[in-house]
């Protein structure tokens, strides 16, 4: 039997490492074409040679998700090189954990303007291909801390989590009658880079406490690959996935 994923159009932003890396080479092994987005282009570069040298499809664009206009560009240049798309990964993520008594106002902006808005130019750029398809999927990057706040020092970054996953509810509700598919994937810690986002160093050394217990990217590029396989009328809306040893 072919597989499902095989011959998808999927655009991943945040690719240049972590979850979207690894997702990334999870699809393109399975026969996916990947535009693989985000800002570093020698990260991506890597990233697109290792998948091609494995016998995949894949290509790099240069992205930042906090600019709607380059967010569009990175839609268009999928659609202009594939033809069509059937998946935005909406990946690209900042967690800068601090008190909030510490004031870091420009971590904050930064968390909201990537963590909430890209995801809102992610859907606004390939919710028309979508529509016009007639089929699609947003799969969008929440947390555990999109569930439950983590304090101290976790109040934005949840605060942009839970955001994520009530706009993908709101989203998958306006959907549900158009055939296009929404995934919130809330994971818990995973070793990648993400643990070294803030510049508060208690709150760096309690979050890499906290990761000592992570678990590979390869966890959430199995659950990405998990709602994508269903059949068009099935629509795998959460998937949490924690490390086994993780307790919140
Ligand atoms: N790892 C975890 O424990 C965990 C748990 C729950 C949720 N998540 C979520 O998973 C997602 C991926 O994170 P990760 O763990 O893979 O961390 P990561 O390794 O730090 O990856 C973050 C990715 O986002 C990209 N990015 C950041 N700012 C960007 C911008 N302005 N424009 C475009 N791309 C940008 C980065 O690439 P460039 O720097 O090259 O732009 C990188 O590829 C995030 O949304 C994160 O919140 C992760």
């Amino acid at each position: 039997m072919a597989d499902p994923i095989a011959g998808k159009v999927v655009v991943i932003t945040g690719g240049s490492s972590g979850l979207g890396e690894a997702a990334a080479h999870c699809l393109a092994a399975r026969g996916a074409k990947v535009v693989v987005a985000a800002r570093r282009k020698d990260k991506l570069e890597g990233v697109v040679g290792s998948i091609k040298s494995a016998g995949g499809e894949a290509r790099p664009f240069v992205v930042d998700v906090t600019s709607k206009d380059e967010v569009g560009a990175l839609i268009a240049e999928a659609i202009s090189a594939y033809g069509r798309l059937d998946t935005m990964i909406n990946n690209a993520g900042l967690m800068a954990i601090a008190p909030m008594e510490e004031g870091l106002t420009g971590e904050w902006d930064r968390m909201i303007d990537i963590n909430i808005k890209g995801v809102l130019y992610g859907i606004a750029a390939a919710l028309p291909q979508f529509l016009k398809q007639g089929s699609g999927h947003f799969i969008n990057m929440s947390s555990v801390a999109g569930i439950k706040v983590f304090s101290p020092g976790g109040a934005v970054y949840s605060g942009t989590k839970f955001a994520v996953r009530a706009i993908s509810e709101g989203l998958r509700q306006e959907l549900a009658s158009r055939n296009i598919r929404v995934t919130t994937i809330e994971p818990g810690a995973i070793d990648t880079e993400l643990k070294y986002g803030t510049s508060d160093k208690a709150a760096r050394a309690a979050v890499e406490e906290v990761y000592k217990t992570s678990i590979g990217s390869d966890s959430i590029a199995r659950a990405i690959a998990f709602a994508m396989e269903q059949p068009p009328d099935v629509d795998v809306n959460e998937i949490v996935v924690r490390p086994t040893a993780q307790v919140f």
